[in-house]
């Protein structure tokens, strides 16, 4: 297992930095093993839920070339959110996790729980999709969906998910998911909530790049931390952000 160059811990948070993206994706890689393994141990299931953008994409790829590791019939994906575009349309996250590990290895459709955006409004998706969250798992009254896994990136403004500073998701307690506005196109998203996200398991922030270390640096350090990022706080254990040492830079 690549080791980090350093760590830093702040409030039950833990910040590793590594000297390139590659040991950093091993690194993910590991501990995506580690989840699995625990999982399939003790459930013979294993859920989790992936990010879109751009900063994930060689972790994806790394789990789809170490594809005989699993057992795909028993692995579920979900997403943390979406652009409310076409599930074809080149800001899918859909679409780029496809190309990156789904399509690439013999995972039934079935089996990967995308966020529907073919409805008329992202309202209305971000419901089906917590409709559909709450017949997978099985829920019932105030219980919430639990991953076993979670995969997180953050914005140089400190958003993560689609959960965009000043806007009314952040605050959202109750609900699985929610309709946002994202300050950058594709405006129209659909998000997990908070008490989702920290319902985790195993939550795994993967960030690169000097345009993140300002909010990497904010959410690790200040005593008032008041970006979006800032409100992952695991219920069930530990918060991991895996950083190069662009983003990692001020800590
Ligand atoms: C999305 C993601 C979002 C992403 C951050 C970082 O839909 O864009 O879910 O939360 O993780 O915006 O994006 P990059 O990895 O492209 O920097």
């Amino acid at each position: 297992m690549k080791q980090p160059l350093r760590t830093y811990t702040s409030d039950g948070r833990i910040f590793h930095i590594f000297a390139s993206k590659d040991d950093l994706d091993d690194y993910a890689f590991e501990l995506w093993m580690n989840a699995y393994n625990k999982s399939m141990r003790e459930n013979g299931l294993f859920c989790a839920a992936l990010s879109g953008g751009n900063t994930p994409a060689g972790f994806y790829r790394k789990i789809a070339s170490n594809a005989r590791s699993f057992q795909w019939d028993n692995v579920h994906l979900f997403l943390v959110d979406e652009r409310f575009v076409p599930l074809d349309h080149e800001n899918s996250n859909t679409r780029m996790i496809k190309e990156n590990l789904v399509s690439t290895v013999s995972m039934e459709e079935k089996n990967f729980h995308f966020i529907p955006t073919d409805h008329d409004t992202s309202e209305a998706a971000a419901l089906s999709y917590e409709n559909h969250l709450k017949t997978f798992f099985a829920l019932h009254g105030k219980q919430f969906p639990v991953f076993d896994m979670i995969l997180l990136g953050i914005g140089g403004d400190g958003h993560t998910a689609s959960l965009f500073p000043g806007t009314p998701s952040l605050s959202e307690r109750s609900a699985f998911t929610a309709a946002s506005i994202s300050p950058v196109p594709p405006i129209d998203r659909i998000t997990l909530t908070f008490p989702v996200i920290n319902h985790s398991k195993k939550i795994v922030f993967i960030v690169t790049g000097e345009n993140k270390s300002h909010a990497i640096e904010e959410i690790a350090k200040s005593e008032k931390p008041e970006l979006p990022a800032s409100n992952v706080l695991s219920t069930l254990g530990e918060v991991v952000f895996l950083l190069d040492e662009s983003a990692g830079t001020l800590l």
